[in-house]
Order: C-alpha cells, then structure tokens, then sequence
C-alpha cells in the first residue's frame, strides 16, 4: 500500500484502490498539485470545512467517481451533481474493492463553501479497508472511543491531526496514538497556517517513548509504500488485540 500526504489533511492512499481523502488543494499553501493532476477511484470528505472539502467537487465531476461523504454533506455533493455515497457514522460501504466506515470525530462541521447552507451533518472520520487499514481521523479532539477504532481494526496506518487549536495537538494526538495502536502514524493538518504551527518531532518522540507504533513524519507531496502483509483485510481475525 502506498500513501501520499499530498498536504494539510490531503492524501492520496494507493491499495486495491487510489482513494483521495479531504483534497484541499487550490488555496492549501502546503501544495502545488491541482485538481487535475489527480486521478482516483473515489474522494472520502471528512466534513463540510474548506480545508477539507476542498476541490472534491471538481475532481469527482472531471473523472465521474463517486464521493462518500455523511450524508448531509452529500446532499450538497448532490446539488453539485457529482456521485455520491452519502452514509452516516458506524456505517460501512464498499465501493469497487474498498471498505470504507465512517467513524465519529469530535469537530464541527460547517458551511463556508458556496451552495452549502446551513449545517453539514457532523464532522466524521474514516477507516479505510484497501489492500491494508487506513484511519483517517478527520479534525477532532481526542476521544476515548478511539480505543473502541483501534480494538475493531487493526489498523496499519493512523493519520492523526497533531496542529491544535482546531484539533488534537502533538501531546493529544500522541495519547491517541496508544488508544488506537497502529503500526505507523502520520502527523497531518499542522504548519499549514500560523495558528496551527507544531513539532511533529514532539509527536514522534512521545510516541514512540510510549508505544511500539513508529511515526512517519512526511513532507507535502511525499509517499510511503507500507508493507500491510498483503492478505485480505476480511480474513484478518480480530479484535485484534489480547
Ligand atoms: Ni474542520
Ligand atoms: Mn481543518
């Protein structure tokens, strides 16, 4: 499996299939790429805020896929006239070879976009089943049911917000860590803006001095190729954990 922090909460994740998740990318400082530069089989929204919704509209219009998102913000996703799957959280879908469940995030979630009025549905995350298991925290606080994630699945990567002020800072994100267990973690949506500056090096030394998960920290536009052990994650017994 082969994920790409494009930037801020972006990511390209490369299993059975390329899913995009919250592809903000025309005003995200943190990155070049640009719509159509991107070619994926779905975009997963986290929730309704700019910085996450970004250009999903455009990029899910140009290539016809579908975009999974809860579902009053895939009411919007509707009247832009793109695909959609819109689900709500503990829900699972399968789209083409990918198992996607929404989870709960501790956030709100918002209407600074044209053409979507009013409240959005909650802010949620993601897990993703695709060759290997991605959770994609979305923008939350930290919160004890992260344990309840981490017991569920078994997940090989977490991709945590460590910026604060909207989210987990670097010491919540790390206590997340040890609720969740993945095997590698990946800062994201920090040093974007002034109001979310942070160390990832503060995250990954805290984790790492108290759990066996290791921390990759990337550059905008960076990629790394994990070895998820390349079974079907359906076959893997869980919980996980004794
Ligand atoms: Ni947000
Ligand atoms: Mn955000």
């Amino acid at each position: 499996m082969n994920i790409t922090w494009i930037g801020h909460s972006a990511f390209l994740i490369e299993g059975y299939d390329k899913i995009l998740v919250d592809p903000f990318l025309i005003n995200n400082p943190s990155t070049d790429v640009t719509p159509d530069q991107l070619s994926c089989d779905m975009v997963c929204v986290t929730h309704g805020h700019s910085d996450h919704l970004g250009d999903a509209v455009a990029i899910a219009k140009r290539q016809k896929i579908p975009v999974l998102s809860i579902v009053e913000l895939s009411e919007y996703f509707d009247k832009m006239k793109c695909q959609t799957v819109g689900f709500n959280i503990g829900g699972s879908v399968k789209v083409k070879d990918t198992k996607v469940t929404m989870t709960q995030a501790v956030h709100s979630s918002g209407a600074d976009v044209d053409g979507l009025e009013g409240a959005a549905g909650a802010a949620t995350g993601f897990v993703i089943e695709s060759g290997g298991i991605v959770y994609h925290a979305g923008d939350t606080a930290l919160f004890g049911d992260m344990a309840l994630i981490g017991s569920m699945h078994r997940i090989d990567v977490a991709l945590l917000p460590i910026g604060g002020f909207f989210t987990m800072d670097a010491a919540q994100a790390a206590k997340a860590v040890e609720l969740l267990k993945p095997k590698i973690a990946i800062p994201m949506h920090y040093n974007t803006w002034l109001p979310i500056k942070a160390d990832p090096s503060v995250f990954k030394r805290l984790v790492e001095k108290n759990t066996e998960t290791k921390v990759r920290i990337l550059d905008p536009g960076q990629s790394i190729t994990i070895d998820t052990g390349g079974g079907r994650d359906a076959r893997r017994p869980y919980p996980r954990r004794s």
